[in-house]
């Protein structure tokens, strides 16, 4: 009598075939794998028990656990291949992140103050931000220049005399050009200025104020012109509490038909109150300015001055000089307007009460939190 049935293995198929369609994970195929081709499986005794067999009996029960088992394995493939698209599917759904879940911040997650995470916008950036908001909505071009600046810019275009002081080496970094043979020399650095705008062996400075973007504004855009242009300015001062020898200053520029002083104070008036408060207001004294005639002081009254109310320098103005508008090609007889120019830091240290400039230059977040500008 035979160990083996036939029966059993011919049906063996069918039955693998309905087990592992009802695999879904890994596990279920490990144990079906135990069950199909383990030490107990009817494949793996039947194929033990054909050495017990007559020779007559072995090729024919050979054949039919070959064809079984044959059928069985291609079932298994398919079957692992099912359950590993199955398992992706389900890590699909379960590890999806929703990217547009809003994010936890990390001081809540770490339980710490914001500062000692969060970014923030630097105090004179969101000054500029303030002044250039402002004057597009009055209709003005937000201008640029160079910061390393020819003098001709600097000083010659704005009227300034051959020995102004202003052009003494105590106020003004001079830079000197490199000849390119000696390593040590100081390269100028990339921020080229416009040489079709300048002789190129003038005499090279880091620019003492952002006037010279008059001159530059008027020969690029031509008249009409209503420009503002903030920007980094140097001066060879020490670093205290009241100095720092790169600083900011907002230029203003408008050169039309018929703009007159009063066009001057108007503007002022409303620059001033988009930066100290609906209160406050502005008021001019003569004074003198090279590249404005005539010129004036322009002090504002600011209603939340440290100590009370009080008048508070802010900067220089003036209707442009004429020998401005003829240096840059602007015929005076047409054209005329008025410039000024205000201190971005001085703008800060008065709206905030702030009395170290150190805390403006070093860039520390917690400062700039202070006033309100971190960034979550
Ligand atoms: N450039 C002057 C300075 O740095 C400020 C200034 C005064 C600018 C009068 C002007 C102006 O445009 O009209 O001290």
């Amino acid at each position: 009598m035979s160990n083996i049935d036939y029966n059993e293995i011919e049906n063996l198929p069918k039955l693998a075939k309905s087990d592992f369609e009802s695999a879904v994970t890994a596990d279920d195929l490990a144990k079906l794998k135990t069950k199909y081709f383990g030490d107990n499986s009817v494949l793996v005794m039947s194929s033990k028990a054909i050495g017990g067999l007559s020779v007559e009996e072995k090729p024919k029960a050979g054949k039919v656990l070959g064809a079984a088992r044959a059928a069985i394995n291609e079932l298994f493939d398919a079957a692992t291949e099912a359950v590993k698209i199955n398992e992706e599917a389900l890590q699909y759904a379960t590890e999806f992140e929703d990217m547009t879940t809003p994010v936890e911040f990390l001081k809540q997650k770490y339980n710490v103050t914001p500062i000692d995470f969060d970014g923030a916008v630097h105090p004179i950036n969101g000054i500029i931000n303030e002044i250039q908001t402002f004057f597009r909505n009055v209709g003005w071009t937000i201008g640029d220049g160079p910061e390393v600046e020819a003098t001709e810019f600097n000083f010659d275009k704005l009227n300034f005399g051959k020995d102004h002081p202003a052009r003494q080496m105590q106020d003004t970094f001079y830079i000197e050009k490199s000849s390119g043979t000696n390593p040590t020399d100081q390269k100028i650095p990339d921020q080229k200025i416009d040489e079709n705008q300048t002789d190129v062996n003038e005499k090279l400075v880091m620019r003492t104020h952002t006037s010279p973007v008059q001159a530059r504004a008027l020969k690029t855009h031509g008249v009409p012109l209503y420009i503002a242009v903030p920007g980094k300015v140097y001066r060879t001062d020490e670093l205290d509490a009241t100095h720092t020898p790169v600083f900011h200053q907002c230029e203003g520029l408008a050169i039309d038909k018929d703009l007159t002083m009063a066009d001057l104070k108007g503007v002022l008036e409303l620059f001033a109150k988009a930066m100290f408060g609906e209160d406050a207001k502005t008021r001019l004294r003569p004074s003198y300015f090279p590249f404005t005639e005539p010129s004036a002081e322009l002090d504002v009254w600011y209603p939340n001055k440290k100590g009370g109310a009080g008048w508070i320098e802010w900067g220089g103005c003036g209707m442009v000089n004429e020998n401005v508008l003829t240096n840059c090609g602007v015929d005076p007889k047409e054209y005329r307007g008025f410039a000024f120019g205000v201190g971005i830091e001085r703008t800060l240290i008065l709206r905030h009460n702030i009395n170290d400039m150190h805390d403006i230059v070093e860039g520390d977040v917690r400062f700039s939190n202070q006033l309100g500008l971190g960034v979550l």
